[in-house]
């Protein structure tokens, strides 16, 4: 029995790679992939060596291009939010892994696949949606849903039997659960858990508080193609460089920091913290360039498909005829959404202030309060208004006769 396993060399996955190895009798083959969480990745090569795993069984990746090109780009042209406000940074990060996982266990002649996510969450149903959609036969080991550790401290006390290290909070106080990536770090868990009280200001990992942001605002120009960024201040950067930089930009101005209840997959409500810096400046952006570049027509109905768009990536369901069929739609809608976005960064707040667009569809020249030159004729709205008013008006003329 061979297991490729998700492995960020964190406590709980290390012990998972101990427990598959003991209790599960499997030879273990370890992924780490760097999604620009910001981490050092060679101290999970080591630790999976400690843990017995030989070299060739040890994969560390650099994934960031692809994860922003092929998973976060796609997912900002539709401008998803789930429930109004999620960016969906570690939803969006889930597809990516499974689909590594099950290359790896093709290329290693695995025939299971495992994770660290808990039997209550939405990770487990995202690992294992996007691994079982890739490969009908792939089979997946959830330690969570199967193993007796089910305290906190049944877990170190499994850690300690085993000679895994236990890296002690510097703060003591850190949320029990991080996940981080290039677009978001999520904190949920221990204070956190009851959402009657206020998030303390240590839990947050990247963005400066807005009250300690700059006095002075900072303008940054985002230049757009077909709805995904490729240039910021006019310099060409790949898609995940761009992320980094504006993610620097955002972070320095306290910008894209969220508190927010939201109902998992599974029936329960949680409470996370999420620091998207990056993230947030770039949907304001890309609504900021499709403001002059969309008809109206194109604008409301990817607006109107967007919730279930959303809700299919926090489902798990990325690797799904749905999800792809939205995909084909949005990314329709991009064909003209090109031009450069202007945006301002002020202790906690990303705007707009100004778009240009060689295909804006902006007509000053109709829209003008000032003399128009013909571009416009005041008179046609005259029978506009009364074509659409006449229904009105029926259904108003009922309600009085029938009052009488
Ligand atoms: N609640 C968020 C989501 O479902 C964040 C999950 C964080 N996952 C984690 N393993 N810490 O997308
Ligand atoms: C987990 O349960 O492992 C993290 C939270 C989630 O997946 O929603």
């Amino acid at each position: 029995k061979k297991v490729v396993l998700a492995y960020s060399g964190g406590l709980d996955t290390s012990i998972i790679l101990k427990w598959l190895q003991t209790e599960y009798g499997c030879e273990v083959v370890t992924f780490t992939a760097d999604l620009g969480q910001g981490e050092e990745l060679d101290p999970a090569r080591k630790k999976a060596e400690l843990l017995g795993i030989k070299p060739s069984n040890i994969f560390i990746e650099d994934v960031r291009e692809e994860f922003v090109r092929d998973f976060v780009f796609p997912m900002f042209r539709a401008n998803a939010l789930y429930e109004g406000q999620y960016l969906l940074g570690t939803s969006i990060a889930r597809p990516l892994i499974s689909k590594r996982l099950v290359e790896i266990a093709a290329e290693t002649g695995a025939d299971a696949v495992a994770h660290g996510a808990t039997g209550k969450g939405n990770d487990q149903v995202r690992f294992e949606l996007s691994a079982y959609a890739l490969n009908p036969d792939i089979k997946v080991i959830a330690p969570w849903r199967l193993w007796d550790l089910t305290s906190r401290t049944k877990l170190l006390e499994f850690a300690e039997a085993n000679q895994i290290p236990i890296a002690r909070d510097k703060r003591g106080e850190a949320p029990f659960s991080v996940d981080a990536n290039l677009l978001h770090t999520s904190s949920e868990g221990r204070v956190l858990e009851n959402p009657a009280e206020e998030a303390p200001d240590y839990v947050l990992q990247r963005i400066t508080r807005p009250e300690d942001a700059p006095d002075q605002p900072e303008m940054v120009e985002i230049t757009f193609e077909k709805g995904d960024a490729v240039a910021i201040d006019g310099r060409a950067m790949s898609p995940a460089t761009i992320l980094t930089r504006l993610n620097e930009l955002g972070g320095k101005h306290g910008v894209g920091i969220l508190d927010l209840v939201e109902n998992r997959f599974v029936g329960m409500k949680s409470r996370g913290l999420y620091e998207t810096p990056g993230g947030t400046i770039l949907l304001e952006a890309h609504r900021g360039i499709e403001q002059i570049t969309l008809d109206s027509g194109s604008g409301h109905l990817k607006d109107s498909i967007m919730p279930r768009y959303a809700e299919f990536i926090y489902n798990g369901f990325w690797f799904s005829p749905e999800r792809r069929m939205l995909q084909a739609l949005i990314d329709a809608s991009q064909e003209h959404v090109s031009g450069t976005v202007r945006v301002k960064l002020y202790k906690g707040s990303a705007r707009t202030v100004a778009r240009w667009s060689e295909q804006s569809l902006y007509s000053e020249a109709h829209v003008t309060f000032e003399e128009d030159a013909g571009a416009y004729d005041q008179k046609d709205a005259q029978g506009f208004i009364q074509l659409n008013a006449l229904r009105l008006k029926l259904l108003a003329a009922r309600d009085r006769r029938l009052k009488r």
